[in-house]
């Protein structure tokens, strides 16, 4: 949800800037700007559109300058379009600002400034900080107030001190050629520490072409680079110190690798994903499941008489398999919360109530708004989270990493199966410690490291699923149904062809089709049955007669070898044989190929879907 970018060091910034601007570009690309310091002014460059639209307006890079921002946006205050894309300069032309996140008394504030006789040329919240960075800035120079210290660094302070709201911020001023500002409160900001160069980004992969150390700053935090080194201090002016940490992934994990798109890379790396998230993780010598990070909360976890997830997005479906999968092997009573809901709804926690937030990204504000309200009411709150050193990673008590590398794809597949993955742990792992037999934990442990391999053989049918997407691409209604714990996977069906090939659909119990959404089934419309092996088999082979008989086609995920299905799909993909708790991360693989083939064949650009972020840190 917008991405920044600044850079200050000894090379051109410009390219620097666009390159890392599109690294970041899955974070909003609606517009794009850069701002450089030159020849003791503030040279702003920007336009409505992706950064290839702002590379073909920029001016050519000047060797000379070597301090810079960009910004790539994902507009929430005013509509996208060149006066309210980033860089925001101050009414002063002093000073420049990139902004992600929201300022919510921007209102007052403008207000406030407009009477101070401040002309405002955009409608974003963003504006207000540059002005009133530059009507401190102003202040200062006549009254002397910032009383020896860095007149810059003072009117930032003062000014962030004003905020409501959320930022992560770069800005430069025309006076001091050689400073650059970043601060940060409740949207991620990392400072990128090189061999006499700086990158200050909203995410490590602008950075990693440049150095692997970098710190990562707190709420509230402000960090103040030159030419000589940098500090770092509260925005309160209070000095911190902050380690330096390594950047944990290369540059070669988020390339394409001749992969078409991130979205299809990360579908097709889900066997060594999975690998990766279940390795060292499953003892199958002694059976059972090591969660390293949160070893120490598993006496509580066991102990829990009450587990509520909460996460939105493809999170929240994980979290719906997670609740199943809990209920059915450890027994303890689950529930999934939208995040953007739960805070709001008065929630019922205890003290042996455990609140589980999980996030990709690590940096939704629903989910990190969930996070501080559970903690206010005392619950011990855990995370499944992939970004290392996320808000919501150390917001939480404890937690367990997805480990499967970046995901660059606005829609979200590689860590699905991750969290799904992490969540068939937990279960098992305390199903062992309370009612699940050491014999069915050791059972489950071994069908669950199989599930890698299981995934390669569905990847197979990549083309033969482009064929069906083929077929029904051109319908502008489909229903995904599933039932037990594929109903969360048709949810996540339906949710990935929306967000991508901008299909309707609908995902349901495939039972609830008879209370209404069956209306809806008319000649020809798409209806994506999830019918694998298991105990609900035969109900869900009645929901698609019914189907049938009212004309829909019938596109149906079953299990390898089923011969009573053959006659009933117009369409079949299979998955191997699995057990029904484990199926999840099997049979969403064909949803996920089905979507980006549809997506692809409607000629959308499948990795920066109209409308959507990845990472979106607005509430
Ligand atoms: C956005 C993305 C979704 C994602 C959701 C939650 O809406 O477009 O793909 O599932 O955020 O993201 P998180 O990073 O918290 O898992």
């Amino acid at each position: 949800m917008c991405g920044i970018v600044a850079y200050l060091g000894k090379k051109t910034a410009q390219p620097i800037l666009v390159e890392g601007l599109k690294r970041l570009e899955y974070r909003g690309y609606d517009s794009a700007g850069i701002a450089l310091l030159r020849d003791a002014g503030i040279n702003v460059q920007k336009t409505c559109g992706r950064i290839s639209a702002l590379e073909e307006i920029l001016e050519c890079p000047q060797g000379v300058d070597t301090l810079g921002i960009g910004h790539t946006r994902w507009a929430t205050h005013g509509v996208p379009n060149t006066i309210n894309a980033h860089p925001h300069l101050d009414y002063t032309g002093r000073i420049a600002v990139v902004h992600n996140g929201i300022i919510e008394n921007y209102g007052t504030l403008k207000t406030w400034l407009q009477n101070e006789g401040i002309t405002f040329v955009s409608e974003t919240d963003t504006e207000v900080i540059s002005h009133l960075i530059g009507y401190l800035y102003c202040e200062a120079e006549s009254s002397e107030r910032c009383g020896g210290q860095h007149r810059f660094e003072w009117a930032v302070q003062q000014a962030l001190q004003k905020l409501h709201g959320t930022f992560g911020l770069a800005i430069l001023c025309a006076d001091f050629p050689d400073t650059l500002i970043g601060a940060k409160r409740g949207s991620p900001l990392i400072l990128g520490v090189g061999d006499g160069e700086y990158v200050l980004a909203s995410d490590a992969a602008a950075i990693v072409e440049h150095t692997t150390r970098a710190i990562y700053l707190a709420d509230n935090e402000m960090v103040t680079i030159g030419s000589e080194g940098f500090y770092t201090k509260t925005i309160n002016n209070v000095v911190v110190a902050k380690d330096l940490k390594e950047i944990e992934f290369s540059l070669d994990q988020i390339e394409l690798n001749g992969f078409e798109h991130h979205m299809l890379k990360e579908i097709f790396e889900q066997p060594q994903s999975l690998g990766m998230c279940m390795g060292g993780r499953l003892d199958h010598a002694c059976g059972k499941i090591k969660l390293g990070g949160i070893a120490d909360h598993l006496r509580e976890l066991t102990q829990a008489k009450h587990i509520i997830f909460t996460a939105c997005g493809t999170a929240f479906h994980a979290g719906l398999v997670g609740e199943f999968l809990l209920e059915h092997l450890a027994r303890v009573p689950a529930e999934t919360e939208y995040a953007s809901e739960f805070r709001y709804r008065n929630p019922i926690i205890g003290d042996d109530t455990i609140v589980v937030a999980i996030s990709q990204s690590g940096e939704t504000a629903d989910t990190l708004a969930a996070v501080e309200q559970a903690k206010e009411r005392g619950a011990t709150v855990l995370g499944i989270v992939n970004v290392v050193g996320s808000s919501i990673a150390r917001a939480t008590d404890a937690g367990v990493y997805l480990h499967v590398g970046p995901e660059i794809g606005v829609a979200s597949t590689k860590a699905f199966t991750a969290q799904v993955a992490v969540l068939s742990m937990l279960a098992i792992e305390l199903g062992r410690r309370r009612h699940v037999s050491s014999d069915d934990a050791a059972w489950y442990i071994d069908e669950l490291s199989q599930i890698p391999e299981k995934i390669g053989t569905i990847l197979d049918q990549s083309s033969h699923i482009r064929e069906i997407a083929a077929a029904n691409a051109d319908r502008e209604n489909w229903l995904f149904l599933g039932r037990g714990c594929n109903y969360p996977v048709a949810l996540e069906g339906a949710l990935k062809l929306k967000e991508i090939s901008y299909i309707h659909a609908e995902g349901l119990p495939a039972a609830e089709m008879k209370h209404g959404p069956i209306a809806l089934i008319a000649d020809g419309m798409p209806a994506v049955f999830i019918a694998t092996a298991g105990p609900q088999y035969d109900k869900i082979m009645g929901n698609i007669e019914e189907v049938k008989a009212r004309g829909g086609k019938v596109i149906v995920v079953a299990t390898e070898g089923d011969e009573q299905i053959e006659h009933r799909a117009d369409y079949l993909i299979t998955i191997p044989d699995a057990p029904e708790l484990l199926q999840p991360m099997l049979t969403v693989l064909p949803l996920q190929l089905l979507a980006y083939h549809a997506a692809v064949l409607r000629g959308h650009d499948v990795d920066k879907p109209r409308n959507l972020a990845k990472s979106v840190t607005v509430e």
